[in-house]
């Protein structure tokens, strides 16, 4: 394992990144995080100091932004670089699709650039299984067809992927790797950093932690007439500590070497709506009484990861479970019903 490396991670300061982060530092790195705080907020970085045992520095900054990243790149030595910075509310990408092109996009391009000015070298990006689109064959695969995006931000995901991919065929230097996740869930163990959203949550796992301290009134399930064993949507949950895990492994891989790999991050294992919610009962103590609703509009029934790839090429595999998974984000929720302190 590669050690001592000072790593820039854009977006560092929300859920992923922070962990991200974390995962770095107890392996033996340095951390600047650049964040513009639009979706998180200051009072993670000490936690992550905390968990991670080492100091971060924090570039309060606009990945879109020339000058600013120009700056960071110019005072700060940076060896490797993984790019979390983007908005990934699906919905509001709907409504506003030009400021998820602008930000996603920008931020990709602002960011390749100023790497190839300064000589860095190595990106892993944050994509999504949101790629594949609707593919009726399960589990997917890396060398399947993507681009099909049902939403805009699936798009910028898309786009994102084919900038790295072609810039790292046009700069040789460049060695690029693309970390597709499935359904990212879950907290530090230790309960001090998890995922935070902002008013009411899109995403099952947030939202049924915050049903379950009171935060929220009811809890709906989206359909019940899907093709599936429940009637219930079926995901490929993986923990954010195996995800961060996988960025340390990934920049493990790719440093030293040049092109661009692509990884499906998951754990092949599918679980449905209902299911999530037996297993979050469990972890919290208390049976949580939920409602069927509607299907929600873009839904697919299925989607699984095979990551087999990532096991042959990265040696890794995703090692904690759904009881895990929902143990972990319950104890984030219970110690800080809130979420961070704004
Ligand atoms: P997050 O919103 O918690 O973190 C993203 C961070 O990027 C935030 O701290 C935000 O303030 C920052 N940011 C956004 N635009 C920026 C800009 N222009 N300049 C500087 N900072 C900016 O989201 P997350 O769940 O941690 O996701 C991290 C990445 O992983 C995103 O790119 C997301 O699209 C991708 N991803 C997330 C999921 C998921 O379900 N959480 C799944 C697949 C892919
Ligand atoms: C899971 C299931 C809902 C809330 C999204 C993005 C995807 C990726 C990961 C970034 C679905 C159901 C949800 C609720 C419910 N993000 N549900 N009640 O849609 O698989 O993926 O996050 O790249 O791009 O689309 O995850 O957690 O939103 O939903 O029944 O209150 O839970 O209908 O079946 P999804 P999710």
């Amino acid at each position: 394992m590669k050690t001592d490396l000072r790593v820039l991670l854009t977006g560092g300061a929300g859920y992923i990144g922070s962990h991200t982060a974390v995962e770095l530092m107890r392996a033996g790195s340095d951390v600047v995080i650049a964040d513009n705080l639009v979706n998180s907020c200051m009072s993670v970085l000490p936690r992550i100091e905390e968990l991670g045992g080492r100091p971060v520095t924090f570039y309060n900054i606009d990945v879109c932004d020339k000058d600013a990243l120009d700056d960071l790149f110019t005072k700060e030595h940076i060896d490797a670089v993984i790019h979390f910075a983007g908005l990934k509310c699906v919905p509001e990408s709907v409504k506003l699709p030009t400021l998820y092109y602008r930000n996603n996009l920008t931020s990709t391009i602002n960011l390749l650039e100023r790497m190839a000015e300064h000589d860095v070298r190595y990106i892993v990006f944050s994509s999504s299984a949101t790629v594949y689109g609707e593919s009726d064959t399960m589990p997917l695969r890396e060398d399947m067809p993507t681009g099909a995006c049902t939403n805009p931000y699936g798009m910028t995901k898309h786009m994102s992927e084919v900038i790295i991919r072609d810039t790292a065929k046009a700069d040789e230097r460049l060695g690029a790797v693309l970390l597709r996740y499935f359904n990212p869930i879950g907290a530090d163990e230790s309960g001090r950093i998890g995922e935070d959203p902002q008013g009411i949550p899109n995403n099952l796992l947030p939202y049924v932690a915050q049903f379950a301290t009171g935060r929220r009134e009811k809890l709906f399930v989206n359909g019940n007439d899907y093709p599936t064993r429940d009637g219930t949507c079926i995901r490929d949950y993986i923990h954010v500590t195996d995800l961060a895990i996988a960025h340390v492994k990934a920049l493990d891989y790719i440093i030293g070497k040049s092109g661009c790999e692509v990884f499906n991050i998951g754990t092949g294992n599918g679980y449905s709506v209902l299911e999530v919610i037996d297993a979050f009962s469990k972890a919290c103590g208390k049976e949580l009484k939920y409602e069927f609703a509607p299907r929600r509009a873009g839904d697919i029934p299925t989607c699984y990861a095979d990551p087999g790839k990532a096991e042959r090429l990265l040696g890794w595999k995703a090692e904690r479970d759904i009881k895990r998974m929902c143990e972990d984000t319950w104890r984030w929720q219970f110690n800080n019903p809130m979420g961070y302190e704004k």
